[in-house]
């Protein structure tokens, strides 16, 4: 018997194999349960299709710069907040629960040297669809990305020991340990040091001394999402508001940053350009003022912070509370923020002490 090939006997064929289809997903005979895992014929076909596609899109979607190794702590006290849990680390392994899952997360350790810097850099921010691997918290923090990639490179080489001097949280500061302090004072120590001094990371700001004001309404604005950092937010949301309190009052009480007149050593601290608007910083950064101290933070930090408020867009909202900083900054040259934050950062240096 021969069969002849017409367009009605494909369009059969296809509307049956499609109406199979929906039967089979209706019987509820496919197995989705993860202790059943996948065959590995199943597995390799996803995971290579994943590789395909992280190599296509990592080519356009991508910035120029995409690894940063200059500033570990943070982005390893990130893995140890948010990623171990699912990929172990030097000297921890994976939760249980997490390693029950289809896929389960791999050993990084191992798996890092398959993918380039502009691939890993594509995955960390963008997660992987239908597996557990989230995307980072905020798609505006390239450059927490970028460390987290440095970090990920250092992992296959790193020792247990390496791993806890990064990460480990510091003897508590806390003479009282009482809660809610003790509790919550352990997940910060490890990235800002048990004196909130930031451990000498030019991108973690120095904390100690900081009004305890701002350090509230910033851990509130991170916990809402609304201050977008991937390892603050982390930080943050597992906090209560009695927790927000006793952490801000806690590291405002600790000697750093200083109620003092901004000195001059830069034109715009003291004197602004009425020619572009911009008001002096000494105009509100000022001893009595509610603006927070900018002198003698780190300079990465104030950098970081201008230059994202300079990118963001001016959006006229008038149900947003107008906040002064974003026009602002928008208003200083661009060359002369690295100049600024170098200003700032040297002027009346916090007291010096053996970091913690
Ligand atoms: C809820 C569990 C979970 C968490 C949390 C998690 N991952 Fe993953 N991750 C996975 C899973 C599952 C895969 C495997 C995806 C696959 O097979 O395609 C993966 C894959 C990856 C990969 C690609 C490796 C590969 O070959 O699949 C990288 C890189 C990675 N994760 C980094 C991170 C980083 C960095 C963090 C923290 C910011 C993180 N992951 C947090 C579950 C997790
Ligand atoms: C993984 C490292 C890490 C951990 C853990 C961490 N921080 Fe941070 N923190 C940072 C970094 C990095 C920044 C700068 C973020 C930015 O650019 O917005 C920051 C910023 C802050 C700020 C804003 C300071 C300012 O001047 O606006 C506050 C307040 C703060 N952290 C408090 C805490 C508290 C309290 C905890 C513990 C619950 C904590 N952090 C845990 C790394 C960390
Ligand atoms: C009109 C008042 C005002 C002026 C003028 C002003 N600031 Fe601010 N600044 C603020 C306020 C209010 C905040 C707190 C904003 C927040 O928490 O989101 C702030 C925050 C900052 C921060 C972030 C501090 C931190 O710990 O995260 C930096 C950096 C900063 N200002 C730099 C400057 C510089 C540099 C100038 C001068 C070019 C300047 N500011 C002028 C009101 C002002």
């Amino acid at each position: 018997m021969t069969l002849r090939l017409t367009w009605k006997r494909v369009i059969v064929t296809l509307v049956g194999l499609a109406l199979a289809g929906l039967l089979f997903a209706w019987s509820g005979l496919m197995q989705i349960s993860a202790s059943s895992g996948h065959w590995a014929v199943t597995d390799w076909f996803l995971h290579w299709t994943m590789q395909n596609s992280v190599r296509t899109y990592s080519t356009f979607q991508t910035p120029a710069k995409v690894r940063d190794d200059t500033a570990l702590v943070s982005a390893a006290g990130h893995f140890r907040q948010a990623c171990q849990v699912c990929h172990g680390a030097p000297g921890h392994r994976p939760s249980p629960v997490m390693q029950s899952a289809t896929p389960p997360a791999p050993d990084l350790a191992k798996v890092a040297g398959h993918y380039t810097d502009r691939e890993l850099f594509w995955i960390v921010k963008h997660g992987v669809k239908f597996t557990g691997m989230p995307a980072w918290p905020t798609p505006e923090r390239p450059d927490e990305i970028r460390r987290m990639v440095g970090f990920l490179r250092a992992l296959p080489a790193m020792s247990p020991q390496r791993y806890e001097e990064l990460t480990a949280p510091r003897p508590s500061s806390a003479p009282e340990s009482a809660p809610p302090l003790a509790r919550s004072l352990a997940a910060c120590t490890g990235c800002h040091g048990s004196d909130g001094m930031g451990r000498e990371q030019s991108d973690i700001p120095i904390i100690a001394g900081q009004k305890a004001d701002h350090l509230y309404h910033t851990l509130r604005a991170y916990a809402a999402g609304s201050r977008q950092s991937g390892a603050m937010q982390v930080a943050a949301a597992a906090l209560d508001e009695a927790q927000m309190r006793a952490l801000a009052d806690h590291f405002a009480a600790l000697p750093g940053l200083r109620d003092v007149p901004l000195a001059a050593t830069h034109p715009l601290l003291v004197g602004g350009d009425r020619r572009k608007q911009l008001p002096a910083c000494a105009s509100c950064h000022a001893p009595g003022r509610k603006a927070p101290y900018i002198a003698g933070q780190h300079a990465a930090y104030l950098t970081g912070r201008l230059e994202a408020w300079q990118g963001e867009e001016t959006t006229i909202d008038a149900h947003k509370p107008q906040v002064p900083m974003p026009v602002i900054a928008r208003r200083i040259p661009a060359d002369q923020i690295a100049p600024l934050a170098r200003a700032l950062s040297q002027q009346q240096t916090a007291p010096k002490r053996e970091p913690h």
